[in-house]
């Protein structure tokens, strides 16, 4: 993929993720060959996006079974499993996180040799990562119909090359859509308080050469209203077995003023998002970060000293929301609990 976006690199036994905290003002790798390393990443951000932190958490994995390995002093398998759910641990709501370690602990269970399982988990680990981008590119492909004689499109947040392994997924569709020549103005949120559009997508959609306006988060209403917007399509973090799906703060109140308006409502993901074991969003655990994100702006302090704050990362949308739910496997419609079922299937098949 001649100059694509890299955000997971592995080389020669360490993984090397671009830092998205430092762009788009620079463009800096930062290398780590111990797992914790990786943790502290996705916990501060370097790498993020729901995809994308579950490829590093594979690599996280053949790193810390490395570790293991070397140490000798037996217990592979149960000191591979205290990792595991140290990585896990990382950030809660992005389901793909943990399906890609239970995953590779899986494979692990299965190799009587630790050095054996070190060489499977790393094959397994790039599986991940290819199949995500081609992924990727089928969600592309099945959604870019969806907005096929659109005026325009909204997106929320960073679902770019960036939040994934590459090509990206409501991005994709977008960028599917533009390779395919249809034309049609694309808007994206800033993404308030950490600015993964302001920073991320639109730093993605200048490399792509694709035209767009940037919103502040609470303009969306006023250009749905205005008629300059003819859908939304956004990623996910978890998707419930009944399409609730979780996404970045924010994209319910999208959800709602895109129903108010008569826009549909995408959300795009691979079926490795879906998680069959939440019967609907209430399950699914919602992170609370920092205060700081929302107090200050560039490390200057913006807030009066002495509010109150809260920093929910994620909010849930009902599935009665979502129009439809766009997969590698196709474009997903209600009833979700039986579809989606069918989806994951197939899709956790072919992978
Ligand atoms: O907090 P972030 O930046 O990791 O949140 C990312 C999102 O909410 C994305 O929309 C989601 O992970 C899908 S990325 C393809």
């Amino acid at each position: 993929m001649q100059g694509e976006i890299q955000p997971i690199l592995w080389e020669s036994g360490r993984l090397s993720l671009l830092d998205q905290t430092r762009l788009p003002r620079e463009e800096v790798v930062v290398e780590s060959s111990d797992y914790r390393e990786v943790i502290a990443s996705i916990q501060e951000m370097r790498v993020r996006g729901a995809p994308a932190i579950g490829v590093t958490g594979a690599y996280a994995m053949v790193l810390a079974a490395r570790e293991v390995a070397e140490g000798g002093d037996g217990g592979f398998l149960s000191r591979l499993r205290e990792a595991a759910e140290e990585i896990k641990a990382a950030r809660p709501t992005a389901i793909n996180l943990a399906w890609a370690v239970e995953r590779l602990l899986g494979v692990a269970e299965g190799e009587s040799e630790p050095s054996m399982a070190c060489e499977t988990l790393l094959e397994e680990a790039k599986k991940i990562q290819r199949r995500d981008v081609e992924a990727n590119r089928q969600i592309g492909r099945h959604g870019a119909s969806l907005l096929r004689g659109r005026q325009g499109v909204l997106t929320h947040c960073n679902t770019g090359a960036l939040a994934t392994a590459g090509y990206g997924t409501a991005l994709g569709v977008i960028r599917a859509a533009w390779e395919q020549g249809e034309r049609f103005d694309v808007f994206h949120t800033e993404t308030r308080p950490f600015l993964q559009g302001a920073r991320l997508t639109a730093w993605e959609l200048v490399k792509l050469g694709i035209p767009a306006t940037m919103v502040v988060d609470s303009a969306a209403g006023l250009i749905l209203r205005q008629g300059a917007v003819g859908c939304v399509v956004v990623g996910a973090d978890r998707i419930a077995a009944n399409g609730d799906t979780a996404n970045k703060i924010g994209t319910y109140g999208l959800a709602v003023l895109a129903r108010e308006n008569g826009a549909p409502f995408y959300v795009a993901a691979p079926t490795s998002t879906v998680d069959l074991g939440v019967a609907s969003g209430d399950e699914i655990p919602i992170e609370e970060r920092d205060a700081a994100e929302v107090s200050e702006l560039g490390g200057v302090r913006t807030a009066a000293e002495g509010i109150g704050i809260r920093n929910p990362a994620f909010d849930v949308t009902p599935n009665e929301y979502v129009d439809a739910i766009i997969t590698e496997v196709g474009v997903i419609r209600p009833p979700y609990v039986e579809n989606l079922r069918a989806a994951v299937t197939r899709g956790q098949g072919e992978g």
